[in-house]
């Protein structure tokens, strides 16, 4: 039975180039998750869009005496040639700078207001008295009520990742004038989480077994705290406007402009409406959002939780009539050298620059090798050097590549004809189609570390049975026995073109291309296809290459420049 899977990944902010604590964090495991689904047969869409609104664009835009529209348009291009290189295979890569999108927000901010989980208040928020403005969230900095960090924003505190308003702040000053905000009163909607309190509970209290503990700790945490209602408008003109309609009604809304919190995870509604709609049936984003046995995955970084896990579930029930996500498989930190990836400070792999001087599947390797699944985890250059060279290369590329020239060169490229099998042989068969099974279950319950160790793990196996049985040493006395042991590893290297794919698409393509596939691997589904003797194969060349260890200077000589 086909199953719907919808893979919705954070909306990166166009502000920046895209680094690989968000590739390794977010972006990678969504794209391994989708393309196994793809090749497994189920109906999927992989949906995101750049996050184009809120004060992390308008802030740099200031900083840098732009317009918002240019920032945008600068690093929403970057992620394109980024998705491109790296290989993550949307269905749909939007902005929220669309009409879809804004007409999806209003509508459900209307919905929302029918349903009685807004209403109108009067807020005492931060204003500055230099520039003479409301401080919303990332203009404001100050101490956390919470574990007292200094540095903690307005929205949120980045050490103990607990949400804040900015009048919590203790100390607060203005990051664009450094002057100590007053408070004044302003009308503003707000969401009325009070409310969505126990429903909220009721539905991450149950059937969350599969969750990753992390996640389901942090998120029962915080209601066990309490919600509070939150503000949903803010006294911006960068965002989308307050419904019309609703304006009439309110005219103190007319110059506010939607959080960009509220509206960005309305985004994966509204991009699924988009790829329905450039589908070709506008209704079928209906299959993912109303039909009860639909999987919705949200896959994004740990600091995102509270908004994937409260306040987007909350919004969901609020309208009523949707699908919640099925799981929210966060990740932790990806960090650099081991500190934190910083992007004010350089310290971050960026991944546009590194396709300029690598392969993709090597950075995809590293970073799904060690992702940060359970606990934080460390991307260095030192580390990825090894990784590449002494796995990538030296334990699958090689395996692949004198398996499949020494055949071609001694088989007349086919397939050798095996004649019949050993028990060591039809062992070794017996675990490529296992593995691939269980390569397929631990991608599914979104284990993709283990996925790839049990991947690797037959390829070590794989490379001790060709050293045992040494076709090379064999083909001079037992032309036959040379053939079985060839033909045996050739079939586990086509399960493992399968079983890599999602993570490793680049490099094996081309070896599905050396394998004489007419198929692409998605088309062949979650099998073995197996090679039959006397099919052609092409003289394959090596799919990785090895590194000088040079690089590694190199490269970090380029970190906090
Ligand atoms: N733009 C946010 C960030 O980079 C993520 C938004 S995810 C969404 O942290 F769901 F809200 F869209
Ligand atoms: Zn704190």
């Amino acid at each position: 039975m086909s199953e719907n899977i919808l893979v919705c990944i954070a909306w990166p902010y166009a502000n920046g180039p895209l680094h690989h604590g968000q590739l390794g964090g977010a972006y990678l495991p969504g794209d391994i998750f989708a393309r196994y689904h793809r090749a497994k047969g189920n109906h999927v869409a992989m949906v995101s869009g750049s996050d184009v609104h809120g004060t992390p664009i308008t802030v740099r835009a200031e900083r840098e005496g732009r317009s918002p529209e240019e920032v945008v348009a600068e690093f929403h291009a970057s992620f394109l040639r980024t998705w491109e290189g790296i290989g993550i295979s949307w269905d749909v890569f939007t902005s929220t700078g669309t009409e879809n999108h804004a007409r999806v927000v209003q509508d459900l901010f209307r919905r929302l207001i029918d349903n009685g989980y807004m209403y109108t208040a009067s807020q005492t928020l931060l204003y500055d008295p230099v520039d003479h403005r409301f401080l919303p969230d990332r203009y404001v900095e100050g101490t956390c009520p919470h574990c007292a960090f200094e540095q903690a924003r307005g929205d949120q505190c980045d050490d103990c990742g607990r949400q804040l308003d900015a009048t919590d702040l203790i100390d607060p000053r203005s990051k664009t004038s450094g002057a100590t905000p007053e408070l004044r009163e302003s009308e503003h909607y707000l969401l009325k989480l009070t409310a969505l309190e126990e429903p909220l509970a009721a539905w991450l209290g149950s059937g969350k077994e599969h969750w990753r503990k992390h996640v389901l700790n942090f998120s029962q945490g915080m209601l066990r705290e309490g919600l509070k209602d939150r503000a949903i408008t803010r006294d911006i003109s960068w965002g989308i406007a307050v419904p019309a309609d609703v304006v009439a009604k309110t005219p103190s809304m007319a110059e506010k402009r939607i959080y960009v919190w509220f509206e960005a995870v309305i985004g994966y509604l509204s991009a699924t409406m988009e790829w329905a709609e450039q589908s070709g049936d506008a209704e079928a984003w209906k299959v993912f959002w109303e039909q009860p046995d639909a999987k919705i995955y949200n896959f994004i970084g740990k600091d995102n939780v509270p908004f994937h896990t409260i306040i987007w579930p909350g919004i969901l029930l609020a309208a009523g009539g949707l699908n919640l996500p099925y799981d929210v498989p966060a990740n932790q930190y990806i960090t650099m050298s081991g500190s934190k990836a910083s992007t004010s400070q350089n310290w971050a792999v960026w991944v546009e620059d590194y396709l300029t001087r690598y392969d993709p599947d090597p950075l995809r390797y590293a970073l799904a090798s060690q992702m940060p699944e359970t606990s934080d985890s460390d991307f260095s250059w030192g580390e990825f050097l090894r990784r590449n060279n002494d796995e990538l290369v030296a334990t699958w590329g090689n395996l692949v590549n004198r398996t499949l020239t020494f055949t071609v060169k001694n088989f007349d490229g086919a397939v050798p004809d095996p004649g019949p099998l050993d028990p060591a042989s039809m062992h070794l068969l017996d675990q490529a189609r296992s593995t691939l099974d269980q390569v397929g279950e631990s991608i599914a319950a979104v284990h993709l570390r283990q996925g790839l160790q049990q991947a690797f793990a037959l390829a070590q196996e794989a490379n001790r049975y060709l050293d045992t049985t040494a076709p090379w040493r064999t083909i001079k006395e037992d032309r036959q026995a040379a053939a079985r042991s060839l033909y045996t590893v050739l079939n586990v290297i086509a399960a493992l073109r399968t079983a890599l794919w999602p993570y490793l698409p680049f490099s094996c393509e081309e070896l599905n291309d050396f394998l004489g596939a007419t198929a692409s691997i998605p088309e062949q589904g979650w099998s073995l296809q197996a090679l039959q003797p006397g099919a052609k194969l092409q003289t394959p060349h090596p799919l990785f290459k090895k590194l000088d260890h040079a690089i590694v200077e190199a490269e970090e000589a380029r970190l906090g420049s």
